[in-house]
């Protein structure tokens, strides 16, 4: 049997403070007025430390900077921050996030980048019943197997972009493809959506190299590669990760020789240091530097002008975060314990996110456009859309 957790002291106090004015007033609260009275504890789970560290504070930066836009408040509830640094490190996962559930009580659950962690923190999610809103993590399972009607997510599956890009990669002409990436869920399933696209479109993956998470010796893979010689290569890297890949497939020659793809990670939020050995990538993502709609330009120079950065997918991640979180408070005015309430008001919403409208699958994931971008200079510059309104499948989610 699970025990409740013992109510937080500081919590108390701050309830019967407000009972004292509200009686004081001469009326006695219902308990929904004393909740939503009360602060919203937001409790952020996100890495910032390790190859993961900058996705983490832009998703962070997106996230406060859609609250300031309401004026700090959610449902006219203000917000407390709690934060974990989880280190993308999932042995550590749990134990992370029972520190915001358990210790800090929190009543929305943000998190986080690495799909090994967002999986225990599905988990958690799931078995206390708190509300979670993953803000990167694409492992198919937070939406898939373990779907949930407290659990969103505001990003994408690793399928998607790699999905889209197996098309692009087909109908380019490419017949044999060796994909490389890290081994573990977001990796994997990355190749794997590409290889369903690439195959189905007639090419066949000849190879797929990987190395352990968060590795970055690429040499011994980079020489496998230019022996077995493909028509291309195929690739999941994100962060500080991205940034050595990139610059070693260049130093390597294999830029001039075979034509480099990624899910857009391998590009985002990186190209500054990438230099002149991103210039020209082909990526897949949900989000492109230059969309040119009025949505993505106010929001570009909110960011800039807030952050003194330009934004990346990570920040518009957060920031749909919160409007995800927002749309379910308004709807159950604030009152979190009405689950099947937010639920179906976020079901029914569209999002007006920076990447364009989206709306969430019944598996709660983003049913979104996918671009095609390329590196020209610092940006990832839209080239096209290369799948509309791509639906994750949800294996197995039962909702
Ligand atoms: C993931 O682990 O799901 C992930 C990490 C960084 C970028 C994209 C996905």
């Amino acid at each position: 049997m699970t025990r409740a957790p013992a109510p937080n002291p500081r919590h108390l106090l701050a309830r019967i403070s407000l009972m004292s004015l509200l009686l004081a007033a001469g009326a006695a609260p219902t308990a929904v007025q004393a909740q939503t009275a009360t602060k919203l504890k937001v409790g952020l789970m996100l890495p910032y430390t390790g190859t993961f560290a900058a996705l983490g504070t832009a998703i962070e930066n997106g996230f406060r900077l859609q609250l300031a836009e309401t004026g700090g408040k959610i449902a006219g509830r203000e917000v407390e921050f709690f934060k974990v640094d989880d280190e993308s490190d999932p042995s550590k996962a749990t134990d992370n996030v029972n520190k915001l559930v358990k210790r800090d009580q929190v009543d929305v659950l943000v998190g986080t980048v690495h799909s090994g962690v967002a999986m225990a923190m599905a988990k958690v999610a799931k078995d206390s019943g708190t509300l979670l809103i993953v803000p990167n993590a694409g492992a198919d399972a937070v939406t898939g197997a373990m779907c949930a009607p407290n659990i969103f997510r505001s990003s994408f599956s690793n399928w998607q972009p790699g999905y889209a890009m197996g098309e692009v990669v087909a109908k380019k002409g490419a017949k044999k493809v060796v994909t490389i990436t890290w081994k573990y869920a977001a990796g994997d399933e990355s190749v794997k959506g590409f290889k369903e696209a690439f195959e189905k479109g007639g090419g066949q993956v000849v190879k797929e190299l990987s190395l352990p998470f968060p590795g970055v010796e690429f040499q011994a893979l980079l020489t496998e590669i230019a022996a077995a010689k493909p028509d291309a290569v195929y690739t999941f890297f994100a962060g500080g990760g991205a940034v050595k890949f990139v610059k070693d497939y260049a130093a390597a020659g294999l830029k001039k020789s075979i034509p480099l793809y990624g899910a857009g990670f391998l590009t985002d939020g990186t190209l500054e240091a990438q230099g002149d050995a991103a210039d020209g990538l082909f990526t897949t993502l949900h989000y492109a530097d230059s969309l040119g709609t009025p949505r993505d330009a106010a929001f570009r120079l909110a960011y800039a002008k807030t952050y003194k950065l330009q934004p990346d997918v990570y920040a518009v991640q957060g920031y749909d975060a919160a409007q995800i979180l927002a749309i379910g408070l308004n709807a159950v005015k604030g009152d979190v314990s009405k689950k099947a309430e937010f639920a179906a008001a976020v079901e029914k919403s569209k999002i007006d996110s920076p990447r364009g409208l989206f709306s969430l699958s019944k598996a709660h994931n983003p049913v979104q456009d996918i671009y095609l971008r390329q590196v020209v200079g610092k940006e990832n510059k839209l080239v096209g859309v290369a799948s509309k309104a791509l639906t994750d499948p949800a294996r197995n989610c039962k909702m």
